[in-house]
C-alpha cells in the first residue's frame, strides 16, 4: 500500500464519553484531523464500500466511476464479464483515468501521456517509450508489468457491486450477515432498470448523514408529509434489525397497521391532526409486491451504503465525503426489467417522495447541516441518543428507539479506535 504523508497518531485523537455509544462528541463532525484518519482507517481499512450496480456494468468494456471515501475509483467489466476495480489515479503522474461517469471502451487511456491500460487495470503500453529514433525513451529496465492501475477486492450481492482495499475484510456474505443480506436480496435481487440518477450537496459531515438514514426517531416526526399522508408513521408496526456487530441495519413499517397513537393528537406533533387530502391521491396507490405487508424499508450498510423501498419507490444512495463538512449524496432510482408499463409509472411517480427535493426527504438536505452548524463551536460536548435505551439492539416491536444510530457508532468507534 501506499505511504501516507498525514502520520497516524499514537494517541486517539477523541476522548469518547464512558456513556458509550449513547453520546457522541460533538470534535467528530467537524475535526480535519479525525476526517483524514476516517479516510485511512474506514474507508481504506476493513469494510466492503458500495461501489456501484452491476446493471451499471452490464456489457464488456462498461465504465462506471465511483468513489471510496475521497478515493476517486473506476469499475470495469472485461471482456470475459469479469468485474474489476481500481483507484482512478494513473501509475504514471498521477491523473485521472476515466473522466466520464459512465463510458463504453477497449481500454483505458489517460489523456495526459497516452499511458494505456487493459480493463483489469495493468499496464498495456506507454507512449514513446523506446523514443523517437532511438533517442529518449524509457530506460531499459521500464517493465509494464510493475506499472498499473492500484486494484481493490471486488465482490458482488444482489446486483450491487462492492470494494475494499484492505486484505483484513472478512468475505462479503460474514460482513453483511445473514438478516442484512435476506432482505437486501428481498428489495435488489431482481432484473434491475435504472429508472433515473441524481446527486446534491449536503453541507454536513459524512457520519450525520449515516446518523440521519438510521434515525427512525426523527422520519416521522421532520417529514411532515410521512405524518400526514399516513404513510410511515410510529404507530404502525413496525421495527429494527441490526447485524450482528450492530453496523449495518433495518427499519420497516407496515402501513395497514395503522392505529393512532395519542402521541399524534398533540399540537407539538405537526401536521399530524391536519384535515389535508392529496389533489392527486394516486401518488401513494402503492401495490403490494411482497407477502410480509411491509410498505416501507430503510436499511444501511457500514459505511455509506442505503437502500430503501418506499411504498414502491426502489432506490439506493450512498454518500461520499467532499470534506469535513460537505457531502454528496447519490441517488439510483430503480425499477425491475419485469415491471409492467404501469408499475414502472407508478414508481417514477413515487420517486418524487425522495431524492433531494422528495417530499418526505427533502428535510434531510438541510436538517443535518443545521446539526453540523449547531455543533462545530462545541468540539467538547455530546450528544444524548438514548431513545429506546443506551445499547445497541434489535427491536421489532418499536421503532421509537436510537438504537440503529448507536449500531452505526459501535462500527465507527471499533475501526476507529476510539474507546
Ligand atoms: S499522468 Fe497518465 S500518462 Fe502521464
Ligand atoms: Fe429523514
Amino acid at each position: 500500500m501506499n505511504a501516507r504523508i498525514f502520520p497516524v497518531a499514537a494517541e486517539p485523537l477523541v476522548e469518547w464519553p464512558a456513556e458509550g455509544v449513547a453520546r457522541v462528541p460533538f470534535q467528530v463532525f467537524s475535526d480535519q484531523a479525525v476526517y483524514q484518519q476516517e479516510q485511512e482507517k474506514i474507508f481504506r481499512g476493513p469494510v466492503w464500500n458500495y461501489l456501484c450496480l452491476e446493471v451499471e456494468i452490464a456489457n464488456s468494456g462498461d465504465v462506471r466511476t465511483s468513489w471510496v471515501g475521497d478515493t476517486p475509483i473506476i469499475v470495469t467489466r472485461d471482456e470475459q464479464g469479469k468485474i474489476h476495480a481500481m483507484v482512478n489515479r494513473c501509475a504514471h503522474k498521477g491523473a485521472l483515468v476515466s473522466l466520464k461517469d459512465r463510458d463504453n471502451v477497449p481500454s483505458l487511456t489517460c489523456v495526459y501521456h497516452a499511458w494505456n491500460y487493459k480493463l483489469d487495470g495493468t499496464l498495456n503500453s506507454a507512449a514513446f517509450r523506446n523514443g523517437i529514433r532511438g533517442k529518449g525513451g524509457m530506460p531499459d529496465d521500464f517493465d509494464t508489468s510493475k506499472h498499473r492501475l492500484q486494484p481493490l477486492r471486488v465482490a458482488t450481492f444482489s446486483g450491487i457491486v462492492f470494494g475494499t482495499f484492505s486484505e483484513e475484510t472478512p468475505p462479503l456474505e460474514e460482513f453483511l450477515g445473514e438478516p442484512i443480506m435476506k432482505f437486501l436480496a428481498r428489495n435488489m435481487d431482481h432484473p434491475l432498470q435504472i429508472l433515473g440518477t441524481h446527486s446534491q450537496i449536503i453541507h454536513n459531515n459524512w457520519k450525520l448523514y449515516a446518523e440521519n438514514v438510521r434515525d427512525s426517531y426523527h422520519a416521522t416526526l421532520l417529514h411532515t408529509f410521512y405524518t400526514t399522508f399516513k404513510v410511515n408513521r410510529l404507530d404502525m408496526d413496525g421495527g429494527i434489525v441490526l447485524s450482528d456487530k450492530k453496523w449495518h441495519h433495518i427499519s420497516y413499517a407496515k402501513r395497514a397497521t395503522l392505529e393512532v397513537a395519542d402521541e399524534y393528537k398533540t399540537e407539538q406533533i405537526h401536521s399530524a391532526s391536519y384535515n389535508s387530502a392529496l389533489a392527486g391521491p394516486e401518488l401513494l396507490d402503492a401495490w403490494d409486491g411482497f407477502d410480509d405487508n411491509i410498505t416501507h424499508s430503510i436499511q444501511t450498510v457500514f459505511p455509506n451504503f442505503v437502500s430503501q423501498l418506499t411504498l414502491n419507490s426502489l432506490a439506493v444512495r450512498f454518500f461520499v465525503p467532499r470534506g469535513v463538512d460537505k457531502t454528496e449524496l447519490y441517488w439510483i432510482f430503480l425499477g425491475y426489467k419485469t415491471d409492467t408499463p404501469e408499475q414502472t409509472k407508478m414508481r417514477v411517480m413515487q420517486g418524487n417522495l425522495t431524492g433531494a427535493a422528495g417530499l418526505v426527504a427533502l428535510e434531510d438536505g438541510c436538517i443535518n447541516s443545521f446539526v453540523q452548524r449547531g455543533t462545530r463551536s462545541s468540539p467538547d460536548v455530546a450528544s444524548f441518543i438514548e431513545m429506546g435505551g443506551k445499547v445497541a439492539e434489535s427491536n421489532e416491536s418499536s421503532r421509537a428507539t436510537e438504537a440503529s444510530v448507536r449500531g452505526f457508532w459501535h462500527g465507527y468507534r471499533e475501526i476507529m479506535g476510539f474507546k
